[in-house]
């Protein structure tokens, strides 16, 4: 367990498809005056070395970040996270790529503030050190679903959780089901963003069939599909050919935005012409 860390990924299509969703959500709370809470029950280390050999290993952010950080024909849904991207890298190399900590962190106005939850010891070093005196962030090495019980619902009542599992362990999209449900009966009016891989389509089927029983209403579900599931231009098995979220709450209009978000990001990251977006009601009001 915990063998997973995330500096092996960093900047793939999922971090690109995650991140810009998480500019948008954190963007539409930012549109009223009111502060707010923002909770990423698995962090990650806040920010990664895309020249760390670990990086270098597999390259994944060669078909993820690298493809669109600099486009200037970027539809404006996504201006605001390139512009993001851009700023961590302002000689114009690609060398770093920010994660959820610290994307968020500079989505935050003076009155917000965020919780990061990060169980890999490490990893959490990492984090705790590049937050270290800063008030509006509060970071805890512990499990994320415990995070869900200690930290909701915040006193702000308005905010956005997002969880990010690294799906290392068997039985995790029933985990993350059932922390669902046992969250939102503590804060119904919050918004959640759990991020999912598409390796196993039936798995994920029976996933959405979980979370629709929970008994939630107003769940968005979106994909970014790279590659086709199987056949030609596959990727090769077991292999993530995409990636989901499930935004319970979502902002007003998301579902109308997300659709040319989405089809921008599949025509720039599908392998060799292939590639599918989709947005769609999971549950409806
Ligand atoms: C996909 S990565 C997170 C990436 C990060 N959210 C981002 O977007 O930059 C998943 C992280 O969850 C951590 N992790 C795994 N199980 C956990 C748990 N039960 N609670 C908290 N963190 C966990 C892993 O160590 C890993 O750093």
């Amino acid at each position: 367990m915990l063998s997973y860390r995330h500096l092996f990924h960093a900047g793939n299509f999922a971090d690109v498809f995650k991140h810009a969703l998480l500019v948008r959500l954190l963007a539409a709370l930012a549109r009223k005056e009111k502060p707010f809470c923002y909770l990423d029950t698995h962090a990650g280390t806040g920010r990664y070395d895309l020249e760390h050999a670990w990086a270098q290993k597999a390259r994944e952010f060669e078909h993820g970040i690298a493809r669109v950080w600099q486009r200037a024909d970027a539809p404006a849904a996504l201006a605001e996270y390139l512009a993001l991207v851009r700023a961590e890298n302002p000689d114009g190399v690609l060398r770093r790529y920010p994660g959820s900590p610290c994307i968020a962190r500079r989505m935050l106005r003076p009155g917000d503030r965020m919780v990061l939850t990060e169980l890999n010891r490490s990893d959490f070093a990492e984090l705790a050190e590049r937050f270290a005196g800063d008030r509006q962030v509060q970071v805890r090495r512990m499990d994320g679903y415990e995070a869900l019980g200690a930290f909701l619902p915040p006193p702000e009542h308005r905010g956005l959780v997002l969880i990010d599992s690294a799906f290392d362990r068997a039985g995790e999209f029933a985990r993350i089901a059932a922390a669902l449900a046992g969250a939102h009966r503590r804060w119904a009016t919050g918004t959640y963003a759990v991020w999912y891989p598409i390796v196993e389509p039936p798995a994920v089927r029976r996933f959405e069939r979980e979370v629709a029983e929970t008994g939630i209403r107003r769940i968005l579900q979106l994909a970014l599909e790279v590659a086709p599931e199987r056949g030609a231009g596959a990727l090769p098995a077991g292999w993530m050919h995409g990636c989901g979220m499930l935004v319970v709450n979502p902002p007003w209009r998301l579902d109308e935005e997300a659709g040319p978000l989405l089809d921008w990001l599949r025509a720039a990251l599908g392998r060799n012409g292939h590639g599918a977006g989709a947005v769609r009601w999971l549950v409806p009001e």
